[in-house]
């Protein structure tokens, strides 16, 4: 049986990765305890893939949990998303954030160093690189984190790293930029719980009437029209990163990390207009002061994904604004 798995995989960036490599393999193997996502993803995906979808609800801190299933679904191939994502909740609830991203971590890798493990993907974060000393930031820039999250996310880096080398196993760490939009058939999608702190999620709720107001961070940057630039990718794009690091990570014997991002950067103001100008969605918005801790600016260097991967990012800002528009209608819905 050709099968994956993949931890973390009812989530927003598991759940559009297993769509595109519905293709590749027959079966996938989901470790996702439900904390920030819902059951009902798992018939989606059957919907989405017409593959075997098996889900165990349990944690991947759960060592012997996991060495029950290993012991009868031998995990070659790994791709380990699940985690906790929040900046904000990292520094109020560090303890959590370092207990599910590295505990988690490690405990996943230990079970996994029993059960012929082959090719190992992580989802690391470009925040692992903190203030930029140029731009765009490339694999060698230095990894200062400037929070919780970015801290935990480096030290599961390195833990894979010397754990992929003890154990002869090809890892790579992908440094993911800022994802936004749905899968085109509006069926999978990110779903914050509560008020979402990120941008896009955010402005969705301002459009379906939950929120009243976008609050803008700032509009005194140092940046092309004064509010804060990102490198926003499209989800199906960076799902597609993953079918490209699969396929190379078992053509080539890697123990790497790599930027998945578009290598351009957008502004807040950007953001606004494309949903204005292109796709005739007005709403509310206020500039406000900066938030605490936002960079003004950055974005990948993109060289070692296009040489190593052969991938590059394709979708426009008007399909990442256009896809969670769509995903927002039919998220409304379920
Ligand atoms: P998500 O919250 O939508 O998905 C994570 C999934 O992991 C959820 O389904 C959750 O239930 C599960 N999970 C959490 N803790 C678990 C545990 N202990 N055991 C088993 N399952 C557990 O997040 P996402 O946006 O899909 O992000 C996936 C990964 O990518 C995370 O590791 C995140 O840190 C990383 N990442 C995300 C972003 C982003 O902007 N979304 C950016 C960079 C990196
Ligand atoms: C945040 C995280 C980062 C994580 C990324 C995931 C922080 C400090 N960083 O980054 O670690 O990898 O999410 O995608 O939280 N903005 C507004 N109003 C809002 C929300 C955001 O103006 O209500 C602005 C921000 O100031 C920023 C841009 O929109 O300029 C993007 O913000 P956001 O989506 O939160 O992403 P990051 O700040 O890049």
């Amino acid at each position: 049986m050709n099968r994956i798995i993949v931890t973390g995989g009812l989530g927003y960036i598991g759940s559009h990765t297993i769509v595109e490599l519905k293709d590749s393999y027959d079966e996938f193997v989901i470790i996702d305890n439900l904390s920030n996502s819902e059951e009902s993803v798992v018939e989606r995906l059957r919907t989405l893939t017409k593959k075997s979808i098996l889900h165990f609800n349990i944690s991947i801190n759960d060592e012997l949990e996991l060495d029950r299933i290993f012991q009868s679904i031998t995990p070659k191939h790994v791709i380990h998303f699940a985690g906790l994502k929040s900046v904000k909740d990292s520094e109020e609830k560090p303890y959590e954030y370092f207990l599910t991203n590295v505990a988690g971590t490690a405990s996943l890798l230990n079970s996994l160093s029993k059960h012929q493990c082959e090719n190992f993907i992580f989802s690391s974060s470009a925040t692992v690189y903190g203030e930029p000393k140029y731009l765009p930031y490339d694999e060698n820039h230095p990894t200062i984190p400037i929070n919780n999250y970015g801290r935990t996310k480096l030290a599961a880096e390195q833990l894979i790293n010397q754990w992929a080398t003890l154990n002869k196993v090809s890892s790579l760490s992908l440094r993911y930029f800022n994802p936004v939009g749905a899968h085109s058939s509006g069926m999978i999608g990110e779903k914050p719980v509560g008020v979402p702190n990120n941008l896009m999620p955010y402005i969705l709720e301002v459009i379906s009437g939950k929120l009243k107001c976008l609050k803008v961070f700032g509009d005194d940057y140092n940046t092309k029209d004064g509010t804060g630039e990102r490198d926003y990718i499209h989800i199906t794009d960076l799902a597609r990163a993953h079918v490209a690091a699969l396929n190379y990570s078992k053509s080539n014997r890697a123990n790497d990390v790599i930027n998945i991002g578009t290598g351009n950067s957008i502004s807040v103001m950007e953001i606004i207009d494309t949903f204005k100008n292109s796709l005739s969605i007005k709403f509310e918005y206020d500039i406000v002061s900066r938030r605490p801790g936002d960079l003004p600016k950055y974005f990948a260097g993109t060289d070692k994904a296009r040489k190593l991967l052969k991938w590059k990012a394709e979708s426009t800002v008007l399909d990442m604004c256009r896809d969670s528009l769509n995903w927002q209608k039919h998220y409304n819905k379920l």
